[in-house]
């Protein structure tokens, strides 16, 4: 089954963008169709590239994220999509307040928790340092490599 993932942060400029590029390279390394896509609880960015750092850290990671603009979860994505990573708890209250079914409610999970890492959130590099964006891609690498191993084993034809 091609499955479609929507990646959640608050703002859509850092975490996201960067989950999901990594994200699609993994699918991309793996011939897989899957679709991947992400989204802010806010939209307070909408329209924005992802932020400088984010293109930077990715870029020097192999990862282009540059193309990417910062857009506003909407109900709607409940529908087009078969799971939701959030990045943080407060991410996750957001949107699942937003659900009209306890089925789409169970598609919203934390990316993390997910993953089976040590840490629930990721944490929001926005008002560090650059060398914070490292830390979250290095976490976002692992996640993502972790929760693609568990995806394909739950959703393998
Ligand atoms: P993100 O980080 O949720 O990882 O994209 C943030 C980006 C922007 C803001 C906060 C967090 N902001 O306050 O504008």
């Amino acid at each position: 089954m091609d499955i479609k993932i929507l990646m959640i942060c608050l703002g859509n400029i850092c975490r996201s963008p960067m989950a999901e590029g990594i994200m699609k390279a993994k699918i991309k390394e793996q011939k897989l169709k899957w679709q991947v896509d992400s989204a802010g609880t806010s939209s307070w960015h909408a329209g924005d590239k992802p932020d400088k750092r984010a293109i930077a850290i990715s870029k020097a990671n192999g990862v282009d994220i540059s193309d990417q603009r910062s857009r506003a979860f909407t109900p709607a994505d409940f529908s087009e999509y078969n799971v939701i990573f959030v990045m943080d708890e407060s991410n996750q209250r957001d949107i699942v307040e937003m659900a009209l079914t306890e089925r789409q409610g169970k598609r919203v999970k934390l990316l993390l928790e997910y993953a089976e890492m040590d840490m629930k959130s990721v944490p929001d590099p926005f008002y560090g340092e650059e060398k914070g964006f490292q830390a979250t891609f290095d976490l976002l690498n692992e996640a993502c490599e972790k929760a693609l191993l568990k995806l394909k084993a739950e959703y393998a034809d």
